[in-house]
C-alpha cells in the first residue's frame, strides 16, 4: 500500500543529466554555452554527455522503480521545445517529455515538473536574457504550451528553479550564466523571473486544470547572527532579506522585503520598486524549498576585505562538519525553515523539493559505494521533516537531490551528490549503498500507514 499523503522521491534536472544536447532539433542553452568556454567550469568539463539519460531514460525508469521511488521531480528543457526561445515548437523534444511522462505514470511514479532549470535558450540570452521583459511572456508561451500538453497528465508543477541563483550566481556574482556582476541588472532580472512566475500563475488559473498544482522552488537558509549585538542582528536581518525574502515576500505577500527596497534606493535602482504592483500575492499552490544548509553572517564596517560591500556584512565559517561542498551540515535548519514557513502561511502546502550532500564517493573493491555519510545526511534531515509533519507543518513530500550523480554547474562532474553513482566514461550505474537505505525507508513509511 502507498502511503501518498506523503511522497518520497528524487528530484534531477535536464541539463544535469541528458546529455544529447542538439538531439532532434534542440536549441543551444545558455548554460550549454557558457560551459564551452575554458575558465567557467572546473576541470572545463561540460554538460554534452553529463548522464546520457536522453538515450537512457527507459533503463533509468527502470532504476528508479527499484528504488521505489514514488515522485520523480525532473525538468524540461526551454530549447528542446523552442530552440529559438518562442515561435515554432520542436515537436521531437516535446516527445521525449511525453516518452518520459509516460514511462513514469506506468511505473506509478508521480511527475513534478519544472519548467525552468536554468536552461534558458541561448537565442534569447542573446536578446538580453532575463532583463528583457519580452523573455518573461515567451516564458509563459512555453508554459502554455507544455501544460496544455502534459497538465492531464502531470499533477504538480514549478515555474522556477531556485530565481536567486539565477539572480544572484548569474547577474551578481558571475559564477553561472551570462557571468554578469550587476546589481541593477541582477534586481532587473529578479522582478522580471517573478514577473514570468506571475504570467504562468495567470495562465494556469485560466487553464482550470481539475488536478493542476503550481509552485515554485526556492533556495531557502536560516539565517544566524554572529551574536546578539544588534549589528549581528541586523546583519543577519539584512541577508534573510536578501537570500529567502527577495523571492518568498512577492511570491506570497505580494510585496518585496522593506530591506531590498531601500537597497535599490539606496543604489538608485527603480526596475523592481516601479514595477511591484504587477506582482500579487499568494501565487502558488505548494512551495517548494530546496535545503542544503544555514548561513551564519556578521556585522562588517568595511574596514578590512573580508565582507560583502553591498550588503555591509561578513560571512561566518562554518561551525559544524561539512559537504563536499562546503556547506555546513545543519539539518535542525530544515525543521527551523518549515515551522517558520508554516507560521507565517498558515497550512501552506511544502514540498521539499531538493536536499541532499555531496561527498567523495568510491567505488570499492567489491564493486560497491558505502556512502554512509550520505546515509547520516538523508536520516537527520527526514528526522526533521517528520518532527515538523508530526506537528502539523503541512509537508507533502521529500525529494532528494540528486537520483544521479550529475553535471554540477560550475563545479562540473566532480561533485557527486546522487543516490545511484555513475561511471561517466562507460555511463554504469551503481546504486549506492544511501539508494538501497532510501529504499527501505520507502518500505518502512509505506508499511506503516
Ligand atoms: C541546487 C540546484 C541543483 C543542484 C543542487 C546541488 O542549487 O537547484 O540543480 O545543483 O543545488
Amino acid at each position: 500500500m502507498h502511503n501518498r499523503d506523503f511522497y518520497l522521491g528524487a528530484a534531477t534536472s535536464a541539463l544535469q543529466i541528458e546529455g544529447s544536447l542538439s538531439a532532434d532539433g534542440s536549441g543551444k542553452s545558455s548554460w550549454e554555452v557558457f560551459a564551452a568556454k575554458p575558465g567557467n567550469v572546473f576541470n572545463n568539463d561540460t554538460p554534452t554527455f553529463a548522464c546520457d539519460h536522453y538515450r537512457r531514460y527507459e533503463a533509468d525508469l527502470d532504476l528508479m522503480s527499484e528504488l521505489g521511488i514514488e515522485m520523480y521531480r525532473f525538468s524540461t528543457a526551454w530549447p528542446r521545445i523552442f530552440p529559438q526561445g518562442y515561435g515554432a515548437i520542436n515537436q521531437k523534444g516535446l516527445d521525449f517529455y511525453a516518452r518520459l511522462i509516460e514511462g513514469l505514470l506506468k511505473r506509478g511514479i508521480e511527475p513534478m515538473l519544472t519548467l525552468y532549470h536554468w536552461e534558458l535558450p541561448q537565442a534569447l540570452q542573446e536578446r538580453g536574457g532575463w532583463a528583457n521583459r519580452d523573455v518573461a511572456k515567451y516564458f509563459a508561451d512555453y508554459a502554455g504550451i507544455m501544460l496544455e500538453r502534459f497538465g492531464d497528465r502531470v499533477k504538480y508543477w514549478i515555474t522556477h528553479n531556485e530565481p536567486w541563483v539565477t539572480t544572484v550566481l548569474g547577474h551578481l556574482e558571475g559564477v553561472h550564466p551570462p557571468g554578469s556582476k550587476d546589481f541593477s541588472l541582477a534586481s532587473q532580472v529578479a522582478h522580471n523571473l517573478l514577473y514570468s512566475h506571475q504570467l504562468v500563475w495567470n495562465r494556469f488559473q485560466e487553464l482550470s486544470l481539475p488536478q493542476g498544482q503550481l509552485g515554485i522552488a526556492l533556495n531557502l537558509s536560516p539565517i544566524q547572527g554572529g551574536s546578539n549585538q544588534p549589528e549581528d542582528l541586523a546583519a543577519a536581518a539584512r541577508y534573510d532579506a536578501f537570500l529567502n525574502r527577495w523571492f518568498l515576500d512577492p511570491i506570497l505577500k505580494g510585496t518585496y522585503p522593506e530591506e531590498m527596497c531601500a537597497l535599490w534606493r539606496e543604489h538608485g535602482v527603480s526596475y523592481p520598486l516601479e514595477r511591484m504592483e504587477e506582482l500579487q500575492a499568494g501565487t502558488v499552490d505548494f512551495l517548494g524549498i530546496n535545503y542544503y544548509t544555514r548561513n551564519l553572517v556578521k556585522g562588517w564596517d568595511g574596514k578590512d576585505d573580508s565582507g560583502d560591500d553591498l550588503l555591509r556584512l561578513a560571512q561566518m565559517p562554518p561551525e559544524l562538519a561539512v559537504t563536499e561542498m562546503g556547506w555546513e551540515i545543519y539539518p535542525a535548519g530544515l525543521y527551523e525553515l518549515l515551522t517558520r514557513i508554516n507560521q507565517e502561511n498558515k497550512d501552506l502546502p511544502l514540498f521539499i523539493t531538493e536536499n541532499g550532500a555531496a561527498f567523495a564517493d568510491q567505488v570499492e573493491a567489491d564493486g560497491q559505494v558505502k556512502d554512509e555519510r550520505r546515509i547520516e545526511y538523508l536520516r537527520e534531515h527526514l528526522a526533521q521533516v517528520r518532527k515538523a509533519r508530526e506537528e502539523g507543518v503541512k509537508v507533502q513530500g521529500y525529494l532528494a537531490w540528486s537520483l544521479f550523480d550529475n553535471f554540477e554547474w560550475a563545479f562540473g562532474y566532480d561533485k557527486r551528490f546522487g543516490l545511484i553513482y555513475v561511471d561517466y566514461p562507460t555511463q554504469k550505474r551503481i546504486i549506492k549503498k544511501s539508494g538501497y537505505w532510501y529504499r527501505e525507508q520507502i518500505r518502512r513509511k509505506n508499511e506503516n500507514g
